[in-house]
């Protein structure tokens, strides 16, 4: 973690979240806009949140990006935040990096190219740019950036099956300590929130023993009942904003 110019505490932070539309995202979705925070949601096929959006017009814009895509879909989307933002220009920044994937998941020799760039271009490169991106514009502006990372404990560790997951998470998060490093206007903090009850869990749990060998650790996180609330979660990343931002 870097350290930061000095919060304004009068307004509040401008959130820029990323996967909005299902599990932890939508998740904080929900509780940014019941909390009052400005905020800008990246993704994809974005009228399943057209409603959220329409309930706050002026408190929540959406940005349709899709991730994977090729980089020209990324610049204009890139284009459309500095719109946003240039009529918000007060008050600290947050990005709370939360759009991921979990596939391909299988032995790491049977993996194809296109998988394997897939995954680093929606986990690491695409957010990557967001993030050198949004530090150029809170330079620019004069205010202050923290940097959520959703991280994971598969940044920091091997799991078998993971090599797509875990390589692209781990590229991201060293990534974005080189941009903390480089700017003392930003802060960083990697989040990894556990094993939470969302639609990535079911995809893992749904794996073959031979594509994922731990398969049956994370089905027992089901049958026992330890699976977290997304919504549990989101509380802590709002908290974790208040407490930097505040
Ligand atoms: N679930 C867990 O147990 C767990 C554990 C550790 C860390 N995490 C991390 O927590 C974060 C949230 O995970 P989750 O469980 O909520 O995942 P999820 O339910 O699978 O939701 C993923 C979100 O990312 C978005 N996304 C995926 N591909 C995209 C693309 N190409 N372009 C734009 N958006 C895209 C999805 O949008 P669509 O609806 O359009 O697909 C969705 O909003 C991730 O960073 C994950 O690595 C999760």
């Amino acid at each position: 973690m870097s350290s930061m110019n000095t919060p304004d505490k009068t307004t509040p932070p401008t959130v820029i979240l990323s996967g909005p539309t299902r599990g932890l995202g939508r998740a904080l979705l929900d509780r940014l806009v019941s909390q009052g925070f400005p905020t800008v949601g990246l993704g994809r096929d974005l009228g399943r949140i057209a409603a959220v959006a329409r309930s706050a017009p002026a408190q929540v814009q959406l940005v349709e990006v899709d991730l994977g895509a090729d980089s020209d879909a990324l610049t204009d989307a890139l284009a459309a935040v500095r719109r946003i933002l240039s009529t918000n220009s007060s008050g600290p920044l947050a990005f709370i990096s939360n759009a991921s994937i979990i596939e391909p998941i299988g032995q790491a020799t049977g993996l194809t190219c296109s998988g394997l760039e897939r995954a680093m271009r929606i986990n690491c490169l695409a957010p990557l740019l967001i993030a050198n991106f949004l530090t150029k514009t809170a330079q620019a502006q004069g205010r202050p950036l923290l940097v959520l990372d959703v991280s994971s404990g598969a940044a920091c560790r091997p799991i078998r099956g993971w090599q797509a997951y875990c390589t692209s998470k781990a590229a991201y998060k060293m990534g974005l300590d080189v941009l903390a490093a480089e700017n003392s206007h930003i802060k960083v903090v990697h989040f990894d929130p556990g094993v939470m009850d969302t639609s990535m869990q079911d995809l893992i749990r749904a794996q073959h023993v031979e594509d994922m060998p731990e398969v049956e650790v994370f089905r027992s996180y089901r049958e026992k009942g330890t699976l977290k609330a997304p919504f549990t979660v989101a509380t802590e990343l709002i908290e974790l904003i208040e407490r930097h931002l505040s």
